[in-house]
Order: structure tokens, then sequence, then C-alpha cells
């Protein structure tokens, strides 16, 4: 590696979602590192809309936490909605799950993160994860609460992140720099790729969650409560708000709890869940204002 490639600086830009913070988190705390070493981080939220211009930076970042196997809907419909880039883009990836037992809580979700990159002509040339406590109302309700939380508080990754993570990220960074380098010089790592992780999360997780969530997740709105304000309206990152005088929410809602959790007075909650607290984590939603 040449010396003028050893003080590279690097001009980085990561696009992501955080439906409760946790996610969020993270980033900030790799933007830290990142600057930490002269380099530059702009942190982007695919919720504010923005245009995607690789053009701008050295190499760019999708973070995003893990639903159902999957990074969450919103950012597949970022991915989907980019033009094929003319050059290739070097790029990393970060996911935040919860279930921490043998990792597995990422199911196929970096090969599923690759692939659809891969698409737009955008190389992931370097990946990795922290975990998250649970945000999946049914899961919380479940695995944290009273009669369960002896398998959920190890594994479903309560009160995380925490210094693992942190510590975790800050290798991240490093890595990150090394790898960029080592593109620059034409060596491109090969990343894992598993098609059985792949196969379970579609055939597996993302059908039984799918399941859970259509049989489960029922909201419903107060109407002594709801001031039909429309904050859950504006917040909804999937547009699955309908205002109808007061909110509908359609069959697109990917639970993300944003509108949960910006109500001011409360009024959105599920059916059949009523008992769980809505979850938003020590470091807030991705909405700075919520
Ligand atoms: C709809 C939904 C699906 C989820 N699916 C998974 C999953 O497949 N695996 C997992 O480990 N965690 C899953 N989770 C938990 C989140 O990935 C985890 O809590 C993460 O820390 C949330 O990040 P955020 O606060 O940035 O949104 C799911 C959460 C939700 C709401």
């Amino acid at each position: 590696m040449g010396e003028g490639l050893k003080n590279l600086i690097m001009k980085t830009a990561i696009y992501y979602y955080s439906g409760t913070g946790n996610t969020k988190y993270g980033v900030e705390y790799l933007k830290k590192c990142f600057e930490k070493h002269n380099n530059t981080c702009e942190l982007i939220s695919i919720c504010d809309k923005p245009s995607f211009e690789p053009e701008h930076y050295d190499l760019v970042g999708f973070a995003s936490p893990v639903y159902h196997g999957y990074p969450a809907k919103v950012m597949i419909d970022f991915i989907e909605k980019i033009s094929c880039c003319a050059m290739e883009i070097p790029a990393f990836t970060i996911l935040c799950p919860c279930f921490n037992l043998f990792e597995l809580g990422y199911w196929g979700a970096k090969e599923h993160f690759y692939g659809m990159l891969a698409k737009k002509n955008i190389r992931v040339i370097t990946e990795s994860g922290f975990f998250g406590e649970a945000s999946h109302p049914v899961i919380r309700t479940f695995f944290l609460g009273p009669f369960f939380k002896f398998i959920g508080t190890p594994y479903l990754s309560k009160g995380r992140p925490d210094s693992r993570d942190t510590s975790a990220i800050s290798d991240f960074s490093e890595t990150i720099t090394k790898n960029f380098n080592n593109y620059k010089s034409g060596i491109v790592p090969k990343l894992p790729h598993s098609k059985i992780k792949k196969w379970i999360s579609t055939n597996v997780v993302f059908s039984f969650v799918e399941y859970c969530n259509k049989h489960f997740l029922i909201k419903k709105v107060n109407k002594n409560e709801c001031t039909k304000c429309g904050a859950c309206f504006n917040v909804c990152p999937v547009n699955a708000i309908v205002l109808n005088e007061y909110p509908v929410f359609q069959s697109s809602c990917i639970h993300c709890q944003n509108c949960i959790n910006i109500c001011p007075n409360g009024a959105i909650e599920y059916n059949t869940l009523r008992k769980v607290n809505p979850y938003r984590s020590a470091y807030g939603a991705h909405q700075s204002d919520i």
C-alpha cells in the first residue's frame, strides 16, 4: 500500500434508516470514529427522501435494522429507486438485529443487502453489524415480559447497544479504512455469502413474522385522545397511514412504531397488545423532533 493511500482522507456518507433509534445510535458512533481520524462522514436519513449522490463521496454506507431477515422495507425501497451507477461505487453495510444467539438474528439480511446493491453497481467492500434491543412488539410482549424475560434479556439484547457494540463499531471503522485502501489498490475482498441463510430469511423468517404481524399487530386509535394533528401521517416512512378524519392503517405498515412514538397524546396502540409500552431506544427514534 502506497504512502499516499495510507494518509488518504475519506469522504463518507451513510444512508441510514432507524425505526426506534438503535441503528441511528450506531451510525452516530461510527461517524465519531471516522472523524477522530480526520475522515469526514455525513449521515443521511433516508426518511428525508434524499437523492442518492455517490459522486460527492469516496465511499458510501447503508445502515438498517433487520426486519424479518431483511434490511427494513424502507431501505429496500430506497435502494430499488436508485438508478444503476455508471461507475462501480464502493460501499459498506451495517445491520442492527436483536437476536444475538449465534448471531442468528441477521438471518440472510447481509446477503440480501449485498445482492440488492450489486444490481445497482454498488460493490460492498466490507460489512458489519451490532445488536440493539428487540423492538418488535410481539417479541417484546412474550420474551421481555414477566414470564420469559430470562430468555429475552440475554438473547434479545436488552439494553443494547452498549460498550460491546461501540467497541465493535470502533473496530469496524478501522476495517472500513483498511478495505477502502485495499480497494483503491485493486484488492476486493470476498464477503461471506450463505445461500442457506438467504433461503431461510425468505422462506421461513419473513413468512413467519408477516403471519404474526398480520394476526397480532392490529393498531387502533383512541378517538377520545386523538386530536387529528396528523403527526403520525407525516412521520410514517412507508406512507401506510391514510387520514380519514382519524388515522387508518394500511396493510403496508412495517411496524416501525414511529406513529406510536410521535403521537403527543399516546392515542395509538396495538389492539391485541395493550399492555406493551411502545419501545423507543434510550437514544431516541430517528426523527430528531420525536
Ligand atoms: C417488524 C420487525 C421485524 C424484526 N425482525 C427482526 C429479525 O428478523 N431479526 C432480529 O434479530 N431482529 C428483528 N427485529 C428487531 C430489530 O431489528 C432490533 O430491535 C433493532 O435494534 C431495531 O433497530 P432500530 O431501533 O434502529 O429500529 C425486528 C423488529 C421489527 C419491528
